[in-house]
């Protein structure tokens, strides 16, 4: 099988296409043909090695060399061959799921407990947007940030990957949603269900009179002392990404936050879908939402399996509108 392969930290020329063995499923998994991965920040962050202190944490980066192989964590695709344990998968079913690694190949095994079948309304590129993007936006709202209906959310960075799920998420979870993002994306945020927009290249919402009941942190463009202004007193602060850096961002963003909890009267959390349990149960969720009609995967571009490392270039860059996708 085709698979771009990671021997070393660098850019995308790092990733080099190459010849491999198809995986063989263990008992407990499924062997997946992949048609449809999408591209994170998690994937040229583990490329990348960056933020270098990510290499220091426990199950984080490799401390001097790439602990991924293959990178891709976001999968749709139809199940090849089962495991002689795996019950609920068969060969023909189509599924997704989101994983630590393997994505960026045309096979890949993966443990029945990760997989979720497919939403029935999506193609397999639409589906492979929405693992780690919709899940994290579904934890934010959902399990950190305790969203009630009728409650106010802020969501920093409405327009990119992560961003358009959680506009569409709140509003299905019954929030009024006030979206950031750059003018050209005001229309974007307002149909996917905002009802207002904050354009940050004209207007600062930390200086702004309204407060919100929520905010998720998606794009960390302020520090966290001055986003925390914009919630009320009792109000929930999500931190979850924003700008990288090569020593410490935005991991340190997120460290920011949950010292500042015990010093602030609003409650600081952060997300972590990478070691998030149930990603299977999540997916679930998500499917409901989405053959409910009340959310729908925004793809920015579409690339073949071959260009990934253009792909990757262009998802770094920040300014996806909705998810990159590739299809394989
Ligand atoms: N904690 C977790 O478990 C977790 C999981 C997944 C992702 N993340 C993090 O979440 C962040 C976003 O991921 P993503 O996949 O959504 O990335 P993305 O698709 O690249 O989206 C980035 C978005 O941020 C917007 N943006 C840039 N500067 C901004 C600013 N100053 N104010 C408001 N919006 C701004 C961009 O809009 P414009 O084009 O208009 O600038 C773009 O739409 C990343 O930092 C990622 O590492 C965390």
């Amino acid at each position: 099988m085709k698979a771009f392969v990671l021997r070393a930290y660098g850019s995308p020329d790092q990733l080099e296409l190459t010849d491999l063995d198809e995986p063989v499923p263990g008992d407990d998994e499924v062997l997946v043909r992949v048609g449809a991965t999408s591209i994170n920040p998690y994937d040229w962050h583990n490329m990348r090695g960056q933020p270098y202190i990510a290499r220091l944490m426990p199950g984080g980066l490799g401390l001097r060399g790439p602990k991924l192989s293959i990178l891709g964590c976001d999968v749709a695709g139809r199940v090849e061959a089962a495991g002689q344990n795996v019950t609920g998968f068969g060969p023909g079913d189509e599924v997704f799921a989101l994983l630590p690694q393997g994505g960026f190949a045309e096979y890949v095994s993966i443990p029945q407990s990760l997989l979720a079948p497919k939403p029935a309304n999506l193609s397999c590129e639409q589906a492979a947007a929405v693992p780690m993007a919709a899940i994290t936006a579904l934890l934010g709202l959902r399990d950190q940030g305790r969203l009630q209906p009728g409650q106010t959310v802020l969501v920093n960075g409405a327009s990119g990957g992560v961003g358009t799920f959680a506009v569409q998420i709140a509003r299905a979870l019954g929030a009024n949603v006030t979206a950031v993002c750059s003018a050209p994306n005001a229309e974007l945020a307002r149909a996917v269900g905002a009802a207002e927009v904050i354009d940050y290249t004209t207007a600062d919402f930390t200086r702004q009179e309204q407060r919100y009941d929520l905010l998720l942190d998606i794009a960390g463009s302020h520090r966290v002392r001055a986003s925390r202004q914009a919630l009320k007193p009792e109000g929930t602060f999500v931190a979850m990404g924003g700008p990288a850096g090569r020593w410490l961002q935005p991991a340190a963003r997120m460290f920011a936050a949950l010292a500042l909890a015990p010093l602030v009267s609003q409650r600081m959390v952060m997300t972590d879908t990478v070691r998030s349990r149930r990603k299977n149960d999540n997916l679930v969720t998500l499917t409901e939402l989405i053959e409910d009609g009340k959310v729908t995967p925004v793809i920015d571009r579409s690339y073949p399996f071959d260009d990934i490392p253009a792909a990757i270039r262009y998802q770094e860059q920040g300014h996806a509108r909705g998810k990159v996708v590739v299809t394989v």
